[in-house]
């Protein structure tokens, strides 16, 4: 008999680039006030990437961490995806910079665009491939850097993004619980609502498109009215698919996109609203990573612990929207690792690595003994130093 699967959070790690930009700094720039955007939002303050910081180095910085929580070596992934509305390049994927960037050199890598969305969407499409055995350690992150696609004197737009990236590594356990369902969803007809236009139908060779076209744009109304809608739906489907209530979800983890679009839900879901996590008001909407930074931002104040039902929930660009549910297995507490465990994670590592290695010094000498055969070197080792005369020609006659 087959044992079950189950796929488990077991590392988590985020990064927000250090440079603070306050929206007394934004009314500078626009004509706004602190006043309007904590009142119609709940932003206080944002993160914006220096001129260093990237997608791709974003997600390795919270990648790095959330193996550090995992006690992993990079070399035992098996896949990386991330999520995000604003990769480093068309190609190369982001997913294939972190790779490299961590030496994560058994791992495959793919990004996956689902916009705000997205990080729930990777993690619903790892957890189902950790549960079917085709692997056994995913990281999954969602990454942005929206400050460069932000139109900076559109003061609709302007005040509601920020930068930054959260991880977790997805692993594979005989232990019940972990990601328990998920809910996909998505409805094209909108997509126009939010829109970050650069890409191929707009070349950059050529002026068919005005540049205000490549900036983010959103319909705030009709996205909100959405998104108020979507929440208390996609909540209500994934708890329902495995048998719960509401009421059974200890925490409920947003996309962090406005307040008031979590006061609305909260209502419309009959649930509290202080187990409904925000932390919104210093990063602003961080898109695909704003699930992820809020996670590791609830469990590092404490507010996730063993054995809770936690609800994670996307809504956005596409228009897309995806929740996760998750029976929380470890103690956040616990993944403080005895020297023992490290250690001996520590030698797995090792081993994968030094089994890359090898593997990889076997296929290039494989390469080299292919090529030598092809050139004729059978002939050379016989021939005695005549080899170079045979390049070309094939074996040598022994008559
Ligand atoms: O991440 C993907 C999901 N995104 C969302 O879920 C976002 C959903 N939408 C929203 O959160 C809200 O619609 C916004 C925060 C984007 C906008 O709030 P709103 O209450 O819908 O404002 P509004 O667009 O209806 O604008 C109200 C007024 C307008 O002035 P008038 O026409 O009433 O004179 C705007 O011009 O506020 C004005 N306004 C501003 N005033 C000061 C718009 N932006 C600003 C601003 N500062 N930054």
């Amino acid at each position: 008999m087959t044992e079950t699967r189950y796929a488990h959070i077991t590392g988590w790690g985020a990064y927000a680039p250090p440079r603070v930009v306050t929206n007394d700094e934004l009314a500078q720039l626009v004509p706004t006030s602190d006043d309007w955007i904590r009142g119609r939002t709940g932003i206080a303050e944002r993160r914006i990437a220096d001129d260093h910081d990237f997608t791709s180095t974003m997600s390795t910085k919270a990648g790095k961490r959330a193996l550090e929580v995992a006690n992993l070596e990079p070399g035992r992934l098996d896949l990386i995806i991330v999520a995000s509305a604003t990769p480093d390049h068309l190609m190369p994927s982001t997913a294939s910079m972190v790779q490299n960037a961590l030496g994560a050199t058994n791992a495959a890598a793919f990004d996956l665009n689902a916009a705000c969305s997205g990080f729930v969407y990777a993690l619903s499409v790892a957890s189902s491939l950790v549960k079917v055995g085709a692997y056994d350690t995913v990281l999954v992150i969602g990454a942005e850097s929206l400050s460069r696609v932000t139109n900076w004197t559109d003061r609709q737009t302007c005040v509601l993004f920020g930068d930054g990236a959260g991880a977790v590594v997805v692993e594979a356990s005989d232990q019940p619980g972990g990601v328990l369902g998920y809910d996909l969803g998505a409805d094209g007809s909108g997509g126009d609502y939010i829109t970050i236009g650069l890409g191929t139908r707009n070349p950059i060779y050529s002026d068919v498109a005005p540049v205000s076209d490549n900036y983010i744009k959103m319909k705030g109304r009709d996205v909100f009215r959405f998104a108020t809608k979507i929440m208390e739906q996609s909540t209500r489907t994934v708890v329902a698919q495995a048998g719960l209530e509401v009421d059974d979800i200890d925490l409920i983890i947003p996309h962090q996109a406005n307040e008031r679009i979590l006061q609305v839900a909260a209502k419309r879901l009959d649930y509290p609203l202080d187990r409904l996590f925000s932390n919104l008001e210093r990063y602003g909407n961080t898109s695909a990573a704003s699930v992820p930074l809020a996670l590791v931002d609830a469990i590092e104040q404490g507010r996730v612990k063993a054995g809770d039902n936690i609800v994670m929930v996307g809504f956005g660009g596409g228009l897309t929207w995806a929740s996760c549910l998750v029976r929380w297995a470890y103690d956040p507490e616990e993944r403080e690792w005895s020297s023992w465990r490290r250690g001996v994670r520590w030698t797995r590592g090792r081993v994968s690595g030094a089994k890359n290695w090898l593997n990889r010094a076997d296929r290039r000498l494989a390469a080299m003994d292919d090529w030598l055969r092809r050139r004729g070197d059978d002939g050379r080792m016989n021939g005695r130093g005549g080899g170079r005369r045979l390049v070309g020609r094939g074996r040598p006659s022994r008559s």
